[in-house]
């Protein structure tokens, strides 16, 4: 088992993919540290987890200043004494076109899915460097590889997490530290209902018919990738892994089909 006595912390671990992830990595017998900003919700997922497996609780809100997340990456690192693998799970998504997003929302999006793991990641290093096998998991999206209609803020977060995490793992900081992208498609969760309008209130809702995977296959998938050492991983529908290609090979054909007009 991968994650046996392995110290896991994963960001966004109170709903959807990240307590996915959480209750299947469980069963490996892991020490788990989990954070999100809501207690209660990270009180919740750990009542489900068999009481022989250690599990923290560290709350904390990836929009806060870089001294803040700092501090936390110490407290995670105090509970275990060890950090072997973090999984960048937290995220929240956008529903408003650019023009209608005002720049405190534009900024709040990419605190909470740039700022916020870029800050977790260089104060774990130091801890990530103590341990034989390390491990980043980042949860990025499709659309860290391409953009659609009302996602300028969530896209170019993504984007831009991609490209931090693909320049990271090329500085070769720590010689064997497995950095794993995972790009999801669809997955049903809340985020669509948790996503920024232009003026930072939540959508309150999910959105109509996009269906997508479950958060059970996501989180196999995405446990499945890191255990074998994935770089990057496309997971979702065939539609979605046919839109990188299309995107890829054919961008004036994937222009044409995700345009709003
Ligand atoms: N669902 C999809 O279709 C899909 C597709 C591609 C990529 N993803 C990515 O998957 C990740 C998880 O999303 P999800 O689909 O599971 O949505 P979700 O159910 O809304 O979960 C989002 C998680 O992020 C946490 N979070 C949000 N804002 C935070 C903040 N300021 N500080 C700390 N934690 C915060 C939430 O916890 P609290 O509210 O308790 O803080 C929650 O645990 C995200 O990075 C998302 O971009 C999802």
């Amino acid at each position: 088992m991968r994650f046996e006595n392995k110290v896991c912390w994963i960001t966004g671990a109170s709903s959807g993919i990240g307590k996915a992830v959480t209750l299947l990595l469980s069963q490996q017998n892991p020490k788990l540290i989990l954070s999100a900003r809501n207690q209660d919700k990270l009180e919740e997922v750990k009542r489900n987890i068999d009481p022989k497996v250690e599990v923290s609780i560290l709350p904390l809100d990836l929009a806060d200043d870089k001294e803040i997340l700092h501090q936390k990456a110490k407290e995670a690192y105090a509970i275990y004494e060890k950090i072997d693998c973090i999984f960048h799970i937290g995220g929240i998504s956008q529903r408003a076109g650019f023009e209608e997003t005002s720049y405190d929302t534009f900024e709040q999006i990419f605190k909470v899915n740039f700022w916020g793991p870029l800050y977790l990641t260089k104060a774990s290093l130091p801890y990530l460097r103590k341990v034989s096998n390390p491990i980043i998991v980042s949860i990025n999206s499709v659309q860290g590889k391409f953009g659609v209609p009302e996602r300028t803020a969530y896209s170019s977060s993504k984007h831009a997490l991609l490209g931090f995490f693909d320049s990271l793992r090329a500085e070769n900081v720590i010689p064997n530290l497995q950095i794993t992208n995972i790009l999801p498609g669809y997955v049903k969760t809340d985020l669509a209902k948790n996503a920024l309008l232009g003026d930072g209130s939540t959508q309150g809702h999910l959105d109509e018919g996009k269906g997508g995977i479950t958060v059970e296959k996501a989180a196999q998938d995405i446990v499945k990738a890191v255990t074998n050492g994935k770089s990057e991983v496309v997971i979702g529908r065939p539609r979605e892994k046919m839109a990188v290609l299309i995107k890829r090979f054919l961008p004036k054909v994937f222009e044409k089909l995700v345009s709003s007009s």
